[in-house]
């Protein structure tokens, strides 16, 4: 028997339908078979569920790299459906010079600048919440909060104009599903694209971004000659594709999490300083983006099992996320956990760039919530959004009891 024949081999398909609408139990099923497992359905690639190994496949760039692609697909042997992302699907030095660039953009001292301008939308957007509420019964905790929040702080923050920012919903469900197969879920949201990538591109040139906003400090990056003014729209593109749905489903998630334990609600309601936690804790255990990828760049291993150079190795974050190797009571949403070390905004040098701003939108609209409503209750059951990539709901119908 050779080494690479000791994997273990499961049937499961991460894409399949019923795996997206609820993944644990495959996730488990990968962590118990194995430290590296194999997937019937795509048997060039290999899948780690353990945090262990996701964790540390993700702090090895010089073995896996990030430059034939973030996706199943290998940009070595396929030619991507865009140009490639200059710092996610890129590896040093390139990475180093773009990545230098935009972690100073989004440094924790540039996002508190904001932090008065996104406490005050979310404060507002919560309070036309409970008055929806009250006036109809019900509101849709994505459709009237996860969703318009983001899509109105972020591109103010970027600098993008008003007009046609739905298309960003449009764009990122297409990125995000692009990670994936060819499959039905990429089909339908290529569809959807038609004028949208020429929207995208138009908005991430100079002359439609508001002087001062982060789009426009990439710009002035290029005049410094940190980068190339040709660099310049790619990376301003970056925020436009990971910015907005990635904290609309963290967003999404962290409501489905407080609505659904009306226990850690009500200790978010007495405390407010818990939001933070609260938000952290809903990555963790509902992770916003359940998978990344990355190709082994040579021939190496992974907890001492070879892979060789070119092979896709499917990192489960969100398996990694609930792994009981790594966390007691994997399970259970807690908001007084402490979940440092969960991968839900990656690891290593490609750990998510917009952190900081991921984190103030989550506490500062939780902590608005906490303020003014006392419970929030389901009001009919919840509704997916299937992503190839994304944990996305469609509906949340919550009632707002007001304190
Ligand atoms: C809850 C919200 C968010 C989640 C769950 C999330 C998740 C992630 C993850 C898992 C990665 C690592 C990808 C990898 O290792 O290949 C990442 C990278 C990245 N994220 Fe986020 N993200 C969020 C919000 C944001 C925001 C608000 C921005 C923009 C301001 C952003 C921009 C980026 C960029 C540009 C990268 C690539 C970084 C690099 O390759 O060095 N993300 N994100």
């Amino acid at each position: 028997m050779n080494e690479t024949a000791a994997i273990p081999e499961l049937d499961f398909d991460p894409y399949a339908s019923e795996n997206l609408l609820d993944p644990y139990p495959m996730h488990e099923a990968v962590r118990d078979a194995g430290p590296v497992v194999r997937l019937r359905p795509y048997p060039t690639l290999v899948a780690c569920g353990r945090h262990e190994q996701v964790h540390a496949v993700l702090n090895d760039h010089a073995n896996f790299i990030s430059g034939a692609g973030v996706g199943l697909s290998n940009f070595n042997l396929e030619t991507p459906f865009r140009p490639k992302s200059l710092i996610l699907e890129a590896d040093p030095p390139l990475h180093t010079q773009t990545r230098t660039v935009l972690s100073r953009i989004l440094s924790p001292k540039a996002v508190m600048q904001i932090r008065a301008t996104f406490t005050a939308v979310a404060e507002q957007m919560v309070e036309r919440c409970v008055e929806k509420s009250q006036a109809q019964g019900s509101i849709c905790g994505i459709h009237d909060l996860a969703q318009i929040y983001p899509l109105k702080v972020f591109p103010d923050a970027v600098g993008v104009e008003d007009d046609g920012r739905e298309n960003l919903l449009i764009y990122g469900d297409l990125i995000f599903n692009s990670m994936g197969p060819r499959n039905a879920l990429l089909a339908k949201a290529a569809e959807r694209m038609g004028p949208v990538t020429e929207w995208i591109m138009s908005h991430c040139q100079r002359d439609h971004l508001r002087p001062g906003g982060f789009g426009d400090q990439i710009y002035q990056a290029a005049d410094a000659g940190e980068i190339s003014h040709e660099q310049a729209p790619l990376l301003v593109r970056s925020f436009l594709s990971a910015g907005v749905d990635t904290t609309i489903n963290g967003l999404g998630n962290a409501l489905y999490a407080l609505a659904s334990h009306p226990e850690q609600y009500a200790k978010l309601h007495a405390d407010a300083a818990l939001a933070r936690p609260a938000f952290e804790e809903a990555l963790r255990w509902e992770s916003t983006a359940q998978t990344f990828f990355r190709t082994a760049g040579q021939d190496t291993q992974i907890a001492g099992i070879p892979v060789e150079k070119n092979t896709k190795v499917l990192c489960l974050l969100a398996s990694a996320n609930r792994d009981p190797r790594k966390w007691p009571e994997p399970n259970r949403y807690d908001i007084e956990r402490r979940p440092s070390g969960h991968v839900a905004l990656g690891s290593g040098i490609h750990g998510c760039v917009g952190q900081a701003v991921a984190r103030l939108e989550g506490e500062v609209v939780l902590t608005a919530l906490a303020k003014r409503v006392k419970r929030i209750e389901i009001a009919a059951p919840h509704t997916r959004r299937l992503n190839n990539t994304l944990r996305a709901l469609e509906t949340l119908p919550l009632r707002l009891i007001p304190a």
